[in-house]
C-alpha cells in the first residue's frame, strides 16, 4: 500500500452508497439491482438484503448455494441490465453517439422515440443530475415500459416522457441535441431544427441505408452543417492461451448514426 504523509494515495473514498448495483454470480450471470428497497430479488437465486450488498461491495457473498459479487453499475451495466421491447440502441452505438453529439454534463437533450428507454438511460447518465432529457413516445405501452427501466437505472428524475408524435412539434427550445431513433426521422427534421440552439447537434439512428439516404437528403434541404454518417463496428477479442482471437460471435450490424449541426445560413 502506498502512503504519503500518513494518507493513503488513491481514489478510494467513502461516497454515498450507490443506488444501482451490478451483481455477478459464480456462473458469470449479471443482474442489475436497485438498492432502494430493503431487499433485492435476484432472479433464480433468491432474495438478499440491499444493506448487506452495499456494505460488501466487491466482496463475495453467499445466496443460497451460490455466491455473488456486487459492484456499482457502470453506464454499460445500466443499459444492458434493462428489459427491452422492440429494437434498442446498445452501448456500442450510444458511446459514439454521446461523444459525436457533444452530450455532456448539464446538457439539454430531446429524444424520440423512447422505446424501451435504453438510449434514454445513456443520455440521462451523460447529462448528469443538472442536465435534462425530454423524450417523445407515441405509444403509451412503450412509455410505461420505459418508465420502469428509467426507475431501475435511477435516472427518472432527469427525464420527462412526452406522449405523441414528435413530428407534430417539439415544445422545447434552445436544445443542445435532438436524437431521433424513429423509423422516419425525416418527418421530424424541421421541428428538430427549430428546437436546437445554434450549433446544437441533430443525431439520427437508422438501421437501413434507405433511411439514411432519405434522412441525409432531407437534412441537406435545411440549414445544417457538418453532415456525417458513420457505422460503428465492434469486435470483442477472446483471450485464451495459444488462441487469442476475435470472438466468433461479433455483434453484427445494428444501425447508422447520422450527425448534423444547426446553423442559420448555408453556403
Ligand atoms: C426503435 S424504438 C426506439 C428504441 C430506443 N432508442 C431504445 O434504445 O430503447 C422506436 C420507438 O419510436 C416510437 N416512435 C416511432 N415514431 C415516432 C414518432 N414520430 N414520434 C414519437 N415516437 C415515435 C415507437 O413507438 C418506438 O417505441
Amino acid at each position: 500500500m502506498v502512503r504519503k504523509s500518513g494518507t493513503e494515495v488513491g481514489r478510494h473514498r467513502e461516497g454515498p452508497a450507490p443506488e444501482v448495483l451490478s451483481v455477478m454470480d459464480d456462473r458469470g450471470r449479471q443482474y442489475l439491482l436497485s438498492t432502494r428497497g430493503n431487499v433485492a430479488q435476484i432472479p433464480e437465486l433468491g432474495v438478499i438484503s440491499t444493506a448487506k450488498l452495499r456494505a460488501n461491495l466487491g466482496r463475495k457473498l453467499s445466496i443460497g448455494s451460490r455466491s455473488v459479487i456486487a459492484i456499482p453499475a457502470s453506464p454499460r451495466d445500466r443499459m444492458e441490465g434493462l428489459g427491452r421491447k422492440a429494437q434498442t440502441v446498445g452501448p456500442k452505438d450510444a458511446a459514439s453517439l454521446l461523444f459525436n453529439a457533444g452530450i455532456a454534463p448539464d446538457a439539454f437533450v430531446v429524444e424520440a422515440g423512447t422505446g424501451s428507454g435504453w438510449l434514454t438511460v445513456a443520455l440521462a447518465i451523460a447529462v448528469g443530475p443538472r442536465g435534462r432529457v425530454v423524450t417523445y413516445e407515441e405509444r403509451e405501452d412503450f412509455a410505461t415500459f420505459a418508465r420502469g427501466n428509467l426507475s431501475l437505472a435511477d435516472v427518472e428524475k432527469r427525464v420527462e416522457i412526452r406522449g405523441g408524435d414528435i413530428a407534430h412539434g417539439i415544445i422545447e427550445v434552445d436544445v443542445d441535441a435532438v436524437v431521433l431513433d424513429i423509423p422516419e426521422p425525416w418527418t421530424a427534421l424541421q421541428v428538430a431544427w427549430e428546437a436546437l440552439r445554434i450549433g446544437g447537434t441533430l443525431c439520427a439512428f437508422s438501421p437501413t441505408t434507405e433511411q439514411v439516404r432519405r434522412t441525409v437528403e432531407s437534412i441537406r434541404g435545411l440549414p445544417f452543417l457538418g453532415i456525417r454518417t458513420i457505422e460503428i463496428i465492434e469486435r470483442e477479442i477472446v483471450i485464451h492461451e495459444g488462441g487469442t482471437r476475435p470472438s466468433f460471435a461479433p455483434l453484427g450490424h445494428t444501425g447508422y448514426l447520422t450527425f448534423a449541426r444547426k446553423v442559420l445560413d448555408t453556403f
